[in-house]
Order: structure tokens, then sequence, then C-alpha cells
């Protein structure tokens, strides 16, 4: 049996490889940078906010209010940092055979409390024939997070979430398929630049690390989206064990 996939795409896959590392990279220093002097804005926040603590002039209530914004905004830029350290820190890919189904799963778990009280019914159809992939199980399971918790953001009133994995010609695929608010243009165009986010706390961060991932273990990512009617996120990956050829 042929354990490769053709060599032009894997020489492909390898150069996306090296790129996601790089820029992780890079991402993880600017961040840890960032971080050091907003700590030492924010203590020295703190200490102020110590001095005018009880302030009773109109002038010092002021300053007060003014340390407030400043504090809360140093701890929306950690909250970002701490983030951008997460999507960074995926910096080797550790493949090894699994089973999408067992990653799914495991995510769906995880968020089956925080469905259940926003009133999500979550619908499993997981082949049980699946075939093996080879991926890194803490990236995949990183990028499923992501998209399962956009998709109970997109359905604040409740709705679906069905999640159905199949064999197809190339591999494995998943489809996350919710009965959200689905995404007007300007969204589509745009859901997977960094930072973009159409949410108030959102980094914007989710879709761009997820398709990073999931490119960088030879797969894609595709959706399709109606605004008001939901959202389907289809990734799939290749089984590198097919014959080639055949
Ligand atoms: N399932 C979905 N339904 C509707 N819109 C979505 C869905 N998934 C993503 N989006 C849109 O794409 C944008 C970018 O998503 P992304 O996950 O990158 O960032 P975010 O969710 O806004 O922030 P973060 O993931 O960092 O909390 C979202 O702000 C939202 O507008
Ligand atoms: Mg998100």
């Amino acid at each position: 049996m042929n354990q490769h996939l053709d060599p032009k795409k894997e020489a492909h896959i390898e150069q996306l490889r090296e790129q996601y590392h790089e820029l992780a990279r890079l991402a993880g220093e600017l961040a840890h940078e960032i971080k050091n002097p907003l700590s030492v804005i924010r203590m020295n926040m703190d200490l102020l906010a110590e001095d005018f603590a009880g302030a009773e002039s109109g002038r010092d209530r002021r300053a007060m209010q003014t340390i407030e914004i400043v504090t809360n905004q140093c701890a929306r830029l950690e909250s970002l940092l701490n983030d951008f350290l997460r999507f960074s820190r995926v910096q080797h890919l550790n493949m090894t055979p699994g089973n999408l189904n067992r990653q799914l799963e495991n995510v769906l778990d995880f968020f089956a409390p925080r469905a259940a009280e926003a009133g999500v019914e979550v619908i499993r159809y997981l082949d049980p024939d699946l075939p093996s992939v080879l991926f890194d199980p803490n990236a995949i399971q990183a990028a499923l997070v992501n998209l399962v918790k956009n998709s109970l953001e997109a359905m604040p009133e409740g709705g679906q979430l069905t999640v159905r994995t199949r064999v197809t010609r190339k591999g494995v695929a998943a489809d996350l398929i919710d009965s959200g608010l689905g995404m007007d243009e300007n969204t589509a165009m745009h859901m997977f630049d960094p930072f973009f986010s159409t949410k108030e706390s959102g980094s914007g961060l989710g879709l761009p690390t997820a398709r990073k991932v999931i490119e960088a273990h030879g797969g894609r990512i595709d959706v399709q989206s109606a605004i008001n009617h939901g959202t389907k996120f289809t990734l799939e990956f290749p089984t590198p064990t097919r014959i080639a050829g055949a």
C-alpha cells in the first residue's frame, strides 16, 4: 500500500505547514512582547486606584473613573493576547492516526451543558465506519472547539446543531450545520481574516485558527451560509493510506 499523497500535494502541504509555523512563532513572540508592558500599565493603574480609593472631590472621582476605563481596556487587551497565545501555541503538529468521530464526540460532550442551557439540540450522525486519518489531536480539537463555539453563539435563541461525518472520495469529512443567524455578505467575505469579528468581545481569531490548522493537515474548510437560516461548515481531511491511482 502506498502511504503517501501525491508528491506535489505533499510539497504544498509542507509549505503551508512551514508558513503556519512561522506565523505562529511570530504571533507568539509579539504577544509576549506586548504582554509585559501591558501588565506594568495595569499594575500602575492598580496603584493609582489605591491612591484614589474613597475619592471625595469631583476631580478625584473623575480620575477614578478614568483609571477604571484604562484598567478595563488593559484587561480586554490581555484577554485578546491570551487568545493569540493559545492560537500560536500549536508550534509543531504532532501527527498520529486518529478518528475524527472521537474528536467530535469529545468537543460535543464538552459543550453539551452549554448547548442544553442555550436551548440548542445537538444531533450527531457520526459514520461508525469512518476510517482513521493522520492528525494532531490537540490542534484538531482546538479547531473544532472554535467551530462549535461559533455555532452556539449564532443561536442565542436556541436551535439545532447537526454534526455529521462521512467518507468522501478523498478522505473523510465533517459537516457542522447550525440553524443560527447566518452571515451577511460582508461577514461571509471576511470571516477568515484575523481579528475580523461581529461580536462585541470576539477576538476574531477562531476561524483563522481553525483554517490554518485544517490546511496544515492537508485538509480544507468550506462554508455555506444563509442569513436567518443558518450556516454549514464542512471540513475535509485526506486519507493518506489510499493506494495512489486506485
Ligand atoms: N456559525 C456561524 N454562524 C454565523 N456567523 C458566524 C459563524 N461562525 C463564524 N461566524 C462569523 O464569523 C466571524 C468570525 O468568527 P471567528 O470565530 O473568527 O471570531 P469570533 O467568533 O468573532 O471571535 P472569537 O472566536 O475569537 O471569540 C464571527 O464574528 C461571526 O460574525
Ligand atoms: Mg469564534
